[in-house]
């Protein structure tokens, strides 16, 4: 069965072009709870430890150097089936190929300033929680809520 949790971050692109409040309200909207959420500026070395799985890319240097360019919004985000819809909801990695009404295609500018983050597995969905956040952190929130 799948989880009820996934994790996200809105790029340093889509928070300089202050689209935070927009991304946030189609995330609500599409039913998910924003269990834990902050404010980040990673370091290069964060970027790259974060997206270490797609260090031999040739897109790799320019991803952590965006990555790392300005602050993120990370967040842990609650729903039923959560990563597999939530992939559907930022839509395609390239956005000239995501689906209209997508975050993605609504907010990306290029494949690497393209707007979200968002956890591909049950697996990833926990380890990038814990990568921003601590354990307590949002599992307090999850039992708030
Ligand atoms: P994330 O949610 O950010 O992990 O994106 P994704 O799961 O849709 O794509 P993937 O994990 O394969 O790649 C991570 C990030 O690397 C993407 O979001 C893109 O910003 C970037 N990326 C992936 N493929 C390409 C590419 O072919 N060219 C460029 N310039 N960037 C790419
Ligand atoms: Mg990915």
């Amino acid at each position: 069965m799948s989880g009820n949790k996934t994790f996200s971050m809105i790029k340093p692109g889509a928070v300089r072009n202050k689209h935070i409040g927009h991304i946030l309200s189609k995330i609500e909207e599409a039913g998910y709870t924003i269990a834990a959420i902050k404010t980040f500026k990673m370091t290069i070395d964060m970027a790259a430890e974060f997206y270490a799985v797609h260090k031999d890319r040739p897109f790799y240097q320019e991803l952590i150097s965006f990555m790392s360019s300005g602050p993120i919004v990370a967040m842990v985000l609650l729903k039923e089936n959560a990563v597999e819809d939530f992939r559907k909801l930022i839509g395609a990695t390239d956005p000239e190929k995501a689906e209209e009404g997508t975050i993605r295609k609504l907010f990306a500018t290029s494949k690497t300033a393209n707007a979200i983050h968002g956890s591909d597995s049950d697996e990833n969905a926990e380890r990038e929680s814990s990568f921003f956040f601590s354990r307590q952190e949002y599992l307090r929130s999850e039992q708030v809520i």
